[in-house]
């Protein structure tokens, strides 16, 4: 068996042990563990959240359900199991989504989260440019429904276009990482972008 087979099979398993949705579950429990990105998050946004591992996560994760207030997003349904989650079915690369989150949302959000991948169809720039383009879509998001301070976390393919979407993140937050969590397959280009701190609502262009 292949390390990268053999890695696969041990989070898909554990998961299965565990009863996550999916094994992206411990990409966001090891990114929390090293960046604390859900300390006091109260009112947040999950951005391509299907089939839920991440709900899951911030369920078990925010014991302290008071004030809790999490907006799921996706293009496929999802079960919601909690009363503070609420799911909108649609697309984040429409404008009308904001209106919508906004809607939603009882205040503007402390964290974006987003895991956003596209149909991949194997063709390396295609599927960078793809998934680019949804985390810039989650980044448009994100400036408008966080408050003054608040992180957005999204998933990245590394690839050309990634330090054009680095420069805007740099302008709008205040630091960012990227990290990638043992449960990301080891030779795929994935990794995770974390933004710490938006500086203003006004959109500063690179
Ligand atoms: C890797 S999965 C997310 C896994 C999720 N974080 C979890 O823990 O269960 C990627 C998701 O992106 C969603 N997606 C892709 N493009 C989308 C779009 N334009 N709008 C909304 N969701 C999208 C897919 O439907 C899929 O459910």
């Amino acid at each position: 068996m292949s390390i990268k087979k053999h890695r696969n099979d041990y989070y898909y398993k554990k998961a299965k042990v565990d009863k996550f949705k999916s094994r992206a579950a411990y990409k966001l429990l090891e990114l929390n563990k090293n960046f604390k990105i859900l300390k006091n998050a109260k009112v947040i946004i999950d951005l391509c959240c299907a089939p839920g591992s991440w709900l899951q996560v911030l369920k078990r994760e925010l014991t302290d359900e008071k004030d809790l207030s999490i907006i799921a997003v996706d293009l496929v349904n999802i079960d919601v199991f909690e009363d503070y989650i609420k799911f909108i079915r649609g697309d984040i690369t429409e404008e009308i989504i904001i209106s919508k989150l906004n809607n939603e949302l009882p205040r503007p959000a402390d964290l974006v989260i987003s895991d956003c991948s596209p149909k991949l169809i194997g063709a390396k720039d295609t599927d960078h440019a793809r998934q680019i383009y949804l985390a810039e879509c989650s980044f448009n998001i994100a400036k408008n429904c966080l408050r003054i301070g608040g992180n957005f976390l999204t998933k990245i393919f590394y690839g050309d276009m990634l330090d054009q979407f680095k420069k805007k993140i740099m302008k709008n937050f205040h630091s960012y990482r990227i990290f990638k969590p043992k449960a990301s397959p080891r030779k795929s280009r994935e990794a995770y972008l974390l933004a710490f701190g938006l500086k203003t609502k006004k959109f500063i262009k690179q």
